[in-house]
């Protein structure tokens, strides 16, 4: 199929980038590079010996993407691009409005006006806000805690209505848990600007010296170990998920919602171990005030894409830590900024 990727130079955007180039697909990759760089998707076309066609374009410049639509004639979109710091979102909530539900309604639009009626969208587990049935099944009541996560909600809702005013619609909903790790080889992985928000990477910094200890958030809560619990799902299964999700949509057609994870928790304690002996480094740690707007757990009941697109999870929490130590160590910095000729000047 020719695929338009939005977002596909990010981290779960290359990963998935990489799994459609291996089975042959004609991808496209529409970015703006605003969390990302181009050396990712230099790095897939190393690793898959096929290259993605790069367009650099924002989902908010109406003309480039008709533009891009144009030229690329998808047939399919996969639509990562976004912004995904909640932090960031508390701080900033028109521009996270704005670069998620403007962007994403631009997307719809253009698609609609070349006739592209197939997307599978990045959700996440954010849409089930702060539930404490456990586990998380996809007719769970849908509310958020902070504005990234109402855009996640606007979105699906908007998704909702278009699926019912057309059926030639044929839109996957997908709800991620918590995606770590990295592809196998160590070239591509997660990059963070700034100070990691999320728990795997900055331990992944404490690992390589960039980051003195992890701070754990709370340590009272109602966990086997006091410890937040969550559903870490390894990078490529989840990528592997919009593979599948994709075929189903191909044959069937219609609006759905899955959730990608494993069905397995992990607590802040047991990632902090499990890093240590993938990396035979010990990372130190401390124990701090609970961040608001955590639960105590969180994971996935994954039963419905496991019998309606035939996807599960195959990588467990060693071969993600395993993975991520691999990215963070022969990438202490992450990518190069970028890459400096050897024939310059000094
Ligand atoms: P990422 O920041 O690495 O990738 C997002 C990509 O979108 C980046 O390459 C960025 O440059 C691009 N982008 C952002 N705004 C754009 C715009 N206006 N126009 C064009 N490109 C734009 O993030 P990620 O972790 O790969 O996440 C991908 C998607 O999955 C996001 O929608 C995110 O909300 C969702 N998601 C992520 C997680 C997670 O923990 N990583 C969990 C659940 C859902
Ligand atoms: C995991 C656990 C923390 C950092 C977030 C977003 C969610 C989704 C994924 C996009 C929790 C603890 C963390 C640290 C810690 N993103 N922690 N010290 O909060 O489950 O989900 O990312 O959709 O919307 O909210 O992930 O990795 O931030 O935290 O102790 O320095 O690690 O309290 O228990 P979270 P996380």
């Amino acid at each position: 199929m020719r695929i338009l990727v939005t977002g596909g130079a990010g981290y779960i955007g290359s990963h998935t980038v990489l799994l459609l180039l291996e089975e042959g697909h004609e991808v496209h990759v529409l970015d703006n590079f605003s969390n990302s760089s181009p050396e990712a998707l230099e790095r897939v076309a190393e690793i898959t010996g096929s290259r993605a066609l790069m367009h650099e374009a924002d989902l908010l410049d109406t003309e480039a993407m008709d533009a891009v639509f144009a030229e690329a004639r998808p047939e399919a979109v996969i639509h990562f691009a976004g912004l995904k710091s909640v932090g960031e979102s508390v701080a900033q909530p028109l521009n996270y409005y704005r670069n998620n539900v403007v962007g994403t309604l631009n997307l719809l639009e253009a698609m609609e006006a070349h006739q592209v009626r197939t997307l599978v969208f990045s959700s996440s587990a954010t849409v089930y806000g702060d539930t404490e049935v456990l586990p998380i099944t996809e007719d769970t009541a849908l509310s958020a805690t902070n504005p990234y996560g109402r855009t996640k909600l606007h979105i699906e809702f908007m998704l909702n209505d278009l699926a019912a005013s057309d059926p030639r619609w044929a839109i996957a909903k997908l709800r991620y848990f918590n995606p770590v790790g990295a592809h196998e080889s160590g070239r591509i992985g997660e990059d963070p600007q700034g100070i990691p928000n999320n728990l795997m990477p900055y331990i992944a910094q404490v690992a390589v010296g960039r980051r003195e200890k992890v701070n754990v958030f709370g340590s009272d809560y109602n966990t086997p170990d006091g410890t937040g619990v969550r559903d870490y799902i390894h990078v490529l299964d989840l990528g592997a998920g919009h593979l599948a999700a994709l075929e189903y949509l191909r044959v069937h057609g219609g609006l759905h919602a899955w959730n990608l994870g494993t069905g397995n928790g992990s607590s802040v304690l047991e990632v902090i171990a499990a890093f240590a002996r993938a990396s035979e480094k010990g990372i130190p740690y401390e124990i701090a005030d609970r961040r608001p707007g955590d639960v105590a757990a969180s994971y996935a009941d994954p039963t419905l894409a496991r019998e309606q697109i035939g996807w599960k999870s195959e990588r467990g929490l060693e071969q993600m830590v395993t993975d991520m130590w691999r990215w963070q160590s022969g990438n202490p910095e992450g990518y190069p900024v970028s890459e400096p000729s050897e024939e310059l000047p000094d």
